[in-house]
C-alpha cells in the first residue's frame, strides 16, 4: 500500500463513471471517491473547476479523468505534491501532457485492449456505411423522397476486394485487417515503425505514406493524435489520393484538415469520409461538413457499448487501485515507467 500517513487516499473523479469501476473503487479499502453528483456530472467538469478541486485541501492522491478533460502543467501544479497518479478512461491520451506528468513522476494509465474489437467493429459500420451511401438512403425514406429504381439509383463503391490502406497499424488498426480480410479486401499499411511480421499475420503490406494514398480505395487514419500526425491529412494528401476514395477517421478528429476535407469533398477530390471524430465535438450542425451529402459524421461513439465502456471503467479503476497498492499499473501509458 502506498504510503499516506495512515490518511485515506482521495481520488477526483471528474464526471459520472460506469458503477462497474466505481463498485473497484469504493470496495479498495483506505480509498476515498469523490465524483460530482447528478446533474454536473453527466458533462465534463470545467477546466477551471477540475483545478480549483484539486487545489483544495487536503488535496487528491489520484485524477480520473476522461478524454474530454485536459491535463496539463497548470492543472498538475494547482493539484500539488499529493498527485501521484493520473488515469485516463480512453486509450487515447492526447488530451493530457505526458511529459508533464512524468516530470512531476506521475504515474499514468489509460484503457488500451478492451475496446479494440467494439471500435474496430464501429470502424467497419462507418465505413460500409460511407461506401455504400446508407445516411442518403436512410434521408430519402425518412423524407417521403425515395425515388423510383433506375440503375444507377443510390449506387455507392464496394468494400468487397477494395484496397484500404490504414495508417497506423496498431491494436485497432490489425483488428480492422482482420475484419477486412472476410472482405478479401488488399490491406496496405502506413506506420511509424514498420513490423512486416505482425502485419503477415493480417496480410497487411507496408507501403510509403505516399503510396498508402496513391493506392487505396479506402483510406483509415489509426494513428495517435501527435505533433507529427495533426494536420496529417491535408489537402497535398487529398490530392495524391484517388478521385473514388473514401477517408474514414475514428481516431482523432485533429489529424484532418477539415478545411481542406470539405474542398477535397466538394470538389470531387475525394468521393466521400465517414468521421466519428471531429473538431470540435460537437460539431454543430451549422458546419459546413455537416451539409455535405458525402459526409457521414457520427458524434464519437466508436467504443460506446455498454460493456466496453464498463470494462475501460473497471481498467481505469484498476489502474488508480494498482497505484494505491504502490504496484506498477496494469495499463500505464507507454513510455511512462510506473
Ligand atoms: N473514435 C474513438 O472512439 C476511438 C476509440 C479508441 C481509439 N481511438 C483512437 O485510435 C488511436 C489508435 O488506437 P490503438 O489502440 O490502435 O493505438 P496503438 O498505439 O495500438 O496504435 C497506434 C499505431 O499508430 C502508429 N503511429 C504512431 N505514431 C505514428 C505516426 N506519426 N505515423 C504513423 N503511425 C504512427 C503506432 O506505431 C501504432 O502502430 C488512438 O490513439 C485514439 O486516438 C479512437
Amino acid at each position: 500500500m502506498a504510503s499516506n500517513g495512515g490518511e485515506p487516499w482521495r481520488v477526483l473523479v471528474t464526471r459520472s463513471f460506469p458503477e462497474a469501476g466505481l463498485l473497484l473503487l469504493r470496495e479498495e479499502p483506505n480509498l476515498e471517491v469523490v465524483i460530482p453528483d447528478e446533474p454536473d456530472a453527466s458533462d465534463a467538469m470545467p477546466y477551471d473547476k477540475m483545478k480549483k478541486m484539486l487545489a483544495e485541501a487536503p488535496g487528491y492522491d489520484a485524477l480520473l479523468c476522461f478524454l474530454t478533460d485536459k491535463i496539463d502543467a497548470e492543472l498538475l501544479d494547482s493539484a500539488g505534491s499529493r498527485l501521484k497518479t493520473v488515469s485516463t478512461m480512453s486509450v487515447g491520451y492526447n488530451h493530457m501532457d505526458v511529459a508533464a506528468c512524468t516530470d512531476r513522476k506521475l504515474s499514468l494509465g489509460h484503457t488500451p485492449d478492451v475496446l479494440t474489437n467494439t471500435v474496430a467493429d464501429f470502424i467497419l459500420g462507418v465505413l460500409i456505411a460511407t461506401c455504400r451511401r446508407i445516411p442518403a438512403g436512410v434521408k430519402v425514406v425518412k423524407d417521403d423522397v425515395w425515388g423510383k429504381w433506375a440503375p444507377l439509383y443510390m449506387c455507392g463503391r464496394d468494400v468487397h476486394h477494395a484496397t484500404v490502406g490504414i495508417m497506423g497499424l496498431g491494436r485497432i488498426g490489425m483488428a480492422v485487417a482482420k475484419r477486412l480480410a472476410g472482405f478479401d479486401c488488399e490491406i496496405l499499411y502506413s506506420d511509424a515503425f514498420r513490423m512486416d511480421e505482425r502485419a503477415a499475420t493480417v496480410g497487411a503490406t507496408y507501403v510509403e505514406f505516399d503510396d498508402l494514398l496513391a493506392r487505396s480505395d479506402i483510406v483509415i487514419p489509426l494513428c495517435p493524435l501527435t505533433a507529427e500526425t495533426t494536420g496529417l491529412f491535408d489537402a497535398t494528401a487529398f490530392g495524391k489520393m484517388k478521385k473514388t476514395a473514401v477517408l474514414v477517421n475514428c481516431s482523432r478528429g485533429e489529424i484532418v484538415n477539415q478545411d481542406a476535407l470539405y474542398d477535397a469533398l466538394k470538389n470531387g477530390t475525394i468521393w466521400a469520409a465517414g468521421l466519428d471524430v471531429t473538431v470540435p465535438e460537437p460539431l454543430p450542425a451549422s458546419d459546413k461538413l455537416v451539409g455535405l451529402e458525402n459526409c457521414m459524421i457520427v458524434p464519437h461513439m466508436a467504443s460506446a457499448t455498454v460493456a466496453c465502456r464498463e470494462d475501460m471503467a473497471r481498467i481505469a479503476a484498476r489502474n488508480v487501485i494498482a497505484a494505491h497498492r504502490g504496484e506498477k499499473l496494469p495499463h500505464a501509458v507507454p513510455g511512462t515507467s510506473k
